[in-house]
C-alpha cells in the first residue's frame, strides 16, 4: 500500500462524522458560549490515549516542558494534550492531525474552554511537516507512531523542525514477544494500518536519522490506571468510536502479557 492510501485509511479510522455534536450532547452542553467550560472537564473525553491526562503529565515531564516553550504535537487528535500544554505550562503550540475532523473538534474545543488562537491547528502528515527548520523546542507525538508506516521520514521530519538541543517526546505501542495481537486496537482496526515494531529498532530509527540521548521512560513513568467508568461516564469512545471498550480490552490484554510494550522515548537534536 502506498502512503497516500494509507493515510486514507488512517484518517478514516479518526473520523466518525459527528465528534463534535457527539461530546457536546454527552457533556449535556446547553451553554456553548466561548470559554463557558474549563479544560479538566474535557480530559476524560479529549485525551485519545492510554493512561488519560497521567500520561499527558507524565511526558510533559519527561520532556521537562518548561514555560512559554514551542511545541509541535504532531499527530494532535481532538487537541487534548496542546490544551493542557498551553493551560500548564504557557506553551505555544503548533498542532498537526491527518483527520480533517479531528482538527475541525480540537478548534471547536479550543472555543468552548476559551483558547482560540493560542493552538494553530492544521491539516496534515507528521512524514512532510509544513514547518521550517530549527523551530520548535520540542516535538510531541502521543500514540500517533504505531499508524505511521515510514518512521525514518517521521522522526527525521521531527528532527528537522527542532531547534538544537530540541527535544522529541513519544509514546509508542512496541512489538513484544511476537505472538499475534487481537484486533481491532484502539489505533487500527486490522493489522494493515498497524505498525508496532521491536523496541529495539524503533530506538535504532530514532538514532539513525540523528538524534542522540535517547531514553525509554516508560518503566519509570507511573501511569495512572483509568478509574472504573460509572454508568453514563463520558470517555474518549466520543471521538474514537462506541467499540473502544473492546478495542481498549484487547490492547490491556496484549500489555499484560507481553504482545505490545508501552514506551515513552525521548530524544535530543545535537
Ligand atoms: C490514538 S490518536 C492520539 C491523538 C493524540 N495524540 C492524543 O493522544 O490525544 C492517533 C492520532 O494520530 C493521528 N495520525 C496518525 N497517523 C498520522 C500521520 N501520518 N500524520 C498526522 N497524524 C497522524 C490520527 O489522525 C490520530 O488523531
Amino acid at each position: 500500500m502506498d502512503t497516500t492510501d494509507l493515510e486514507k485509511m488512517v484518517a478514516s479510522h479518526y473520523t466518525l462524522g459527528d465528534v463534535t455534536e457527539r461530546i457536546l450532547t454527552a457533556l449535556g452542553l446547553q451553554d456553548t458560549a466561548y470559554g463557558s467550560l474549563d479544560i479538566e472537564s474535557l480530559y476524560p473525553v479529549d485525551q485519545l490515549h492510554h493512561g488519560g491526562v497521567s500520561l499527558t503529565q507524565g511526558m510533559a515531564k519527561v520532556a521537562a516542558i518548561k514555560p512559554g516553550m514551542t511545541v509541535l504535537d504532531a499527530g494532535s487528535g481532538i487537541g487534548g494534550s496542546a490544551r493542557f500544554l498551553v493551560d500548564s505550562f504557557g506553551s505555544k503550540v503548533q498542532a498537526m492531525d491527518l483527520s480533517q475532523e479531528f482538527v475541525r473538534t480540537a478548534q471547536e474545543l479550543d472555543k468552548l474552554v476559551g483558547l482560540s488562537g493560542s493552538i494553530v491547528h492544521r491539516t496534515g502528515s507528521v512524514t512532510e511537516l509544513p514547518y521550517d527548520s530549527s523551530t520548535f523546542d520540542v516535538v510531541w507525538s502521543q500514540n500517533v507512531t504505531m499508524n505511521v508506516a515510514d518512521k525514518r521520514a517521521m522522526f527525521s521530519e521531527a528532527l528537522r523542525v527542532l531547534r538544537s538541543g530540541g527535544v522529541y517526546v513519544l509514546t509508542h505501542f512496541g512489538e513484544g514477544n511476537g505472538d499475534a495481537v487481537d484486533y481491532p486496537l484502539p489505533w487500527a482496526m486490522t493489522k494493515d494500518t498497524s505498525f508496532a515494531l521491536p523496541p529495539a529498532e524503533l530506538l535504532q530509527i530514532i538514532a539513525d536519522v540523528g538524534f542522540h540521548n535517547i531514553t525509554d521512560h516508560a518503566k519509570d513513568v507511573l501511569i495512572a490506571p483509568p478509574p472504573p467508568m460509572a454508568d453514563g461516564q463520558v470517555d474518549d469512545s466520543l471521538a474514537m468510536g462506541d467499540d473502544m471498550p473492546q478495542r481498549r480490552t484487547n490492547s490491556g490484554r496484549a500489555v499484560a502479557d507481553g504482545r505490545l510494550v508501552p514506551m515513552m522515548v525521548t530524544a535530543l537534536r545535537p
